[in-house]
C-alpha cells in the first residue's frame, strides 16, 4: 500500500495544565492513505475537532506523533509547519470561511499566491479547481452571490487547489440542507476516489456512509473503528445524539 498522507501514532492532547487540565484526546492512532475517506463520529466534546486540528498541524500534540505527507509535525518549527499546512493540507469548516470581499476564483487562488505563485498561474489553477467542483460558471461571483452549497464547494476547491492531497473537513455540511449536503459529500468522495486522502467529521450516519471507514470517539478515545460505514447507524443508537 502507498505511504499514508496522514499518520497519528498514539497521540494525546491535554488542554491546560494542573487541576483544570482537560484530556481532549488520549492515545489515538490512525492513518489515512491516498484515495481513502475516513469519517470521525462521536458525541459533542468527544475530541473530533481536536483530532482534526492536530491532523492538519493547526495544533500540536502533547505526546505521540503526527506525520503529514512524511513530515513529523513535532520536528517542525512554526514557519516550517505553516508552510507544510499551506502546501499539503486543505481545511473545510462548517461555515465555509470564505473572504467576502474576494470572488470565488480569488478565494481559491489566495493560498497559492501566499505560497509565492504568480497571480496569473494561481488564477489558472483556481479556475481549474472550481471547474472540478462544477463551478466553472461562477468563478467571478462573490460569496454573497452564491448559495450555501456553492460556497461550500468553493471552500472544497480552495482546500484542494495546488495538488494538496489531504483534506480535513469539520462538519462541512452543517449549514446546508439535506440535498446540498449530499451533493457536497459526493464531490468529496469523487476527489478521494481520484487520490485525495480525506478526514470528515460528521454526526450523521447518512454522511458517514460515504466513507471507507468510520472512527468513533468517546471522551477522547477511539472506542470503535468499522470498515463498513453502514454499521454506523447501529453503533450510534447507543450514543447520545445531540
Ligand atoms: N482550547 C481549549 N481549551 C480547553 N479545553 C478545550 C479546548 N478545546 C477543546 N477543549 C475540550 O476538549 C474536549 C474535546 O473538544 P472538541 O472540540 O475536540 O470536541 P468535539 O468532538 O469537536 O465536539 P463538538 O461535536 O461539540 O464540536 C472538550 O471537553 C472541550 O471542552
Ligand atoms: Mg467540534
Amino acid at each position: 500500500m502507498s505511504a499514508p498522507c496522514l499518520l497519528l501514532d498514539d497521540v494525546t492532547r491535554v488542554h491546560g495544565d494542573g487541576p483544570t487540565a482537560v484530556p481532549a484526546l488520549s492515545g489515538v492512532s490512525l492513518s489515512v492513505h491516498p484515495g481513502e475517506l475516513v469519517a470521525v463520529m462521536g458525541p459533542s466534546g468527544s475530541g473530533k475537532s481536536t483530532l482534526l486540528n492536530l491532523a492538519g498541524g493547526l495544533d500540536r500534540a502533547t505526546s505521540g506523533r503526527v506525520v503529514i505527507e512524511g513530515q513529523d509535525v513535532g520536528a517542525l518549527g512554526s514557519r516550517a509547519l505553516a508552510e507544510l499546512r499551506r502546501r499539503h493540507v486543505g481545511f473545510v469548516f462548517q461555515d465555509y470561511n470564505l473572504i467576502p470581499a474576494l470572488t470565488a476564483a480569488e478565494n481559491v487562488a489566495l493560498p497559492l499566491e501566499l505560497d509565492g505563485q504568480r497571480v496569473r498561474d494561481a488564477r489558472r489553477a483556481a479556475v481549474q479547481s472550481l471547474e472540478l467542483m462544477g463551478l466553472g460558471e461562477l468563478v467571478d461571483r462573490y460569496p454573497d452571490q452564491m448559495s450555501g452549497g456553492q460556497q461550500q464547494r468553493v471552500a472544497f476547491a480552495r482546500a484542494l487547489v495546488g495538488g494538496r492531497r489531504l483534506v480535513l473537513a469539520d462538519e462541512p455540511t452543517g449549514a446546508l440542507d439535506t440535498h446540498t449536503g449530499e451533493e457536497v459529500l459526493r464531490v468529496l468522495r469523487e476527489r478521494c476516489d481520484a487520490g485525495t486522502a480525506g478526514l470528515l467529521v460528521t454526526h450523521e450516519a447518512r454522511h458517514a456512509a460515504w466513507a471507507d471507514r468510520v472512527v468513533f470517539l468517546r471522551d477522547g478515545v477511539v472506542v470503535d473503528t468499522t470498515g463498513d460505514p453502514s454499521d454506523a447507524e447501529d453503533l450510534l443508537e447507543t450514543e447520545p445524539v445531540r
